[in-house]
């Protein structure tokens, strides 16, 4: 978890800067990325590897979670490689120094050019459909290609009966039902390097046993795979999904626990099946993004509905944080100019977009707020910025990277003329 301290004035320090200070140099909202809880993440899940799995491994960032130059930079510098799910995001990782070797290109819907991108640059597809093989052995002609296999494994992690054969109602991955076809479908394209299965079975998951009973299904496809003479099958992907504390209810596991659990049932069914271990891979984004992030907005007017409820509305809202308008999110937050202030208010917290439900935190307990008061949410570095939009052509915030009281930009704030970078306006309506 991000580790927060307080100075003298009761001001908010993260990474060793003063919030408030931020929120002056860089304005508001602002997005601040401690890259101490980044790299802590990323080591944590590497160092659980190497503790409790004996084969080879690989973590790789889902960077849909929140892909830029600097977060692909600094999770490649502590060993990761990066799962991108459209040419956007390969691109970024290129860019940001990220050996295409060490890209894994996800999507349902992946078009020709993403596809023959990633061939291109040594990234690994993961088949998520027909179209994709089709895709993919057409490309292989001219350009061999590694190629995982995603499946739905009918493995519902928000249910405590989950269904282990069912058909799962997911748009992602090959029904198991066809996998056999797949995988006869791969023995007979040898320039399409099948190297294994992929399954994610989901987000924000506190539950461990899933993840593990998720990664044996696939596993119990390897011996058909190799008796059809799919020599390179020998890759493990179990996706992502562990969850994380955004507010004092929640209760996730430990990352340690979670690749645990899963190194455990691998060695497991591979010692009962007589395989040898796989290279294992994971892909999470949230766990490791999500809590290193806090937004800083600075508090404007208020609204006073007596009996009911007290306002206080904020400079950002649903166009740089969507998840409580579109999953009802839940989040934390604090005043960071009045750490010291132990009077508490219930609030609402509202954005400023011309939508009811955009509301950061209802029913909140924080100081009493004031107009110009530097309001901090946390655990925000997850599908925040990689999901902000320009609703009613709100500009996008900065984003800034805080390490030993230092900040540096990296992510320049939209300037009402980066609005206008892709309107065209006919000639005829130029007088
Ligand atoms: N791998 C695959 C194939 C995925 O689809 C996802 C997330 C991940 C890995 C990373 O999962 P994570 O470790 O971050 O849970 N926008 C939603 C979350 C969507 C997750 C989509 N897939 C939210 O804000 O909660």
């Amino acid at each position: 978890p991000l580790e927060t301290r307080t100075d003298a004035r009761g001001h908010l320090m993260i990474g060793g800067c003063d919030v408030v200070d931020l929120a002056q140099r860089f304005g508001t909202p602002l997005y601040i990325l401690d890259e101490a809880t980044l790299r802590a993440a990323c080591t944590q899940y590497v160092e659980a590897f190497k503790r409790h799995y004996a084969g080879d491994f690989r973590v790789l960032y889902a960077s849909k979670a929140w892909s830029n130059l600097a977060i692909c930079a600094i999770v490649h510098r502590c060993g990761l490689g990066i799962d991108a799910v459209s040419a956007g995001e390969v691109h970024t990782a290129l860019r940001a120094g990220v050996p295409g070797e060490l890209v894994y290109l996800h999507g349902n819907n992946k078009s020709e050019a993403e596809i023959l991108l990633a061939a291109e640059v040594g990234a690994t597809v993961v088949a998520d459909n027909w179209l994709d093989l089709e895709i993919l052995s057409a490309i292989s002609a001219e350009c061999p290609v590694r190629v995982m296999v995603r499946v739905a494994p009918g493995i519902d992690i928000h249910t405590h009966e989950y269904i282990r054969t069912g058909h799962l109602d997911s748009k992602f991955g090959f029904d198991p039902s066809e996998l056999a076809a797949v995988l006869a479908y791969l023995a007979r394209i040898p320039s399409l390097r099948a190297v294994g299965l992929h399954a994610h079975i989901g987000s924000q998951s506190f539950e461990l046993a899933p993840h593990g009973d998720a990664a044996q299904l696939l596993l119990e496809w390897y011996p058909k795979a190799l008796a059809l003479g799919l020599s390179d099958f020998n890759e493990l992907n179990v996706g992502g999904g562990l969850g994380i504390r955004y507010t004092d209810d929640d209760d996730p596991p430990a990352i340690d626990e979670w690749v645990g659990t899963i190194c455990q049932a691998v060695t497991r069914t591979c010692n009962t099946y007589n395989l040898p271990l796989p290279k294992l891979l994971c892909e999470p984004g949230r766990s490791l993004v999500g809590p290193a992030c806090a937004t800083a907005y600075t508090v404007g007017s208020t609204k006073t509905i007596p009996s009911i409820r007290k306002y206080f509305s904020v400079d950002g809202g649903m166009s740089d944080n969507p998840r409580p308008i579109t999953y009802k999110a839940l989040y934390t937050a604090v005043v960071a100019n009045k750490m010291h202030d132990g009077r508490r208010e219930k609030v609402t917290v509202a954005g400023k977009h011309c939508e009811s439900g955009d509301v950061l935190l209802r029913d909140v307990e924080l100081p009493p707020l004031e107009r110009g008061d530097c309001l901090v949410v946390f655990s925000t570095g997850a599908y925040n910025c990689s999901m902000a939009s320009n609703y009613n052509r709100i500009p996008r915030p900065a984003a800034v990277l805080v390490s030993d009281g230092e900040a540096t930009l990296i992510v320049k704030r939209e300037s009402p003329d980066d609005l206008l970078r892709c309107d065209c306006l006919p000639e005829r309506l130029q007088t």
